[in-house]
């Protein structure tokens, strides 16, 4: 089974969506295994998205991720790094798929709802950003027999 990260924005939890997608996300049959809402602090949110510093949207991504809190998640399934990026569309939400998070709910490059790690190696480094080992929960699901064959 693979862990991913991933995290409503700001947008996505000052529009009222935190229920809408964390349902998506069940729904599909992908087990949440670590959840928190917490605010990014600056230092957070540089390492979060070192990858992209010195880009000419940077300074504005730093402002938007800080602006208020984000639902934090870990979750876990099959294929659940590509999976989950497929649930969230394409990064542009006006390129986004409709029925994907994006896609339904999202009109701007820069307020695009929710995040989604883009490797298992991205979602090692994130997790540990986020969440200590023991907040990470193991236990099984009664319906898994009928998500997994
Ligand atoms: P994310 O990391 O947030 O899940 O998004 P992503 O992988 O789909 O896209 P990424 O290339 O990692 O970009 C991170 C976030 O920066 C903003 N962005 N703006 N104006 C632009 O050209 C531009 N490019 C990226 C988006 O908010 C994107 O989610
Ligand atoms: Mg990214």
């Amino acid at each position: 089974m693979e862990r991913t990260y991933c995290m409503i924005k700001p947008d996505g939890v000052q529009k009222g969506l935190i229920g809408e997608i964390i349902s998506r996300i069940e729904r599909k049959g992908y087990k949440i295994v670590g959840m928190k809402l917490l605010q990014l602090t600056t230092a957070m949110a540089e390492e979060h998205y070192r990858e992209h510093e010195g880009k000419s949207f940077y300074p504005g991504l730093l402002q938007y991720i800080t602006s208020g809190p984000v639902v934090a998640l870990v979750v876990e399934g099959k294929n659940a790094v590509k999976g989950m990026r497929a649930l969230m569309g394409a990064t542009n939400p006006l390129e986004a798929a409709p029925g994907t998070i994006r896609g339904d709910f999202g009109l701007d490059m820069g307020r695009n709802v929710i995040h989604g790690a883009d490797s298992i190696e991205s979602a090692k480094r994130e997790i540990a950003i986020y969440f200590k080992e023991e907040e990470l929960l193991q236990y099984d699901k009664s319906l898994d027999e009928w998500i997994y064959e």
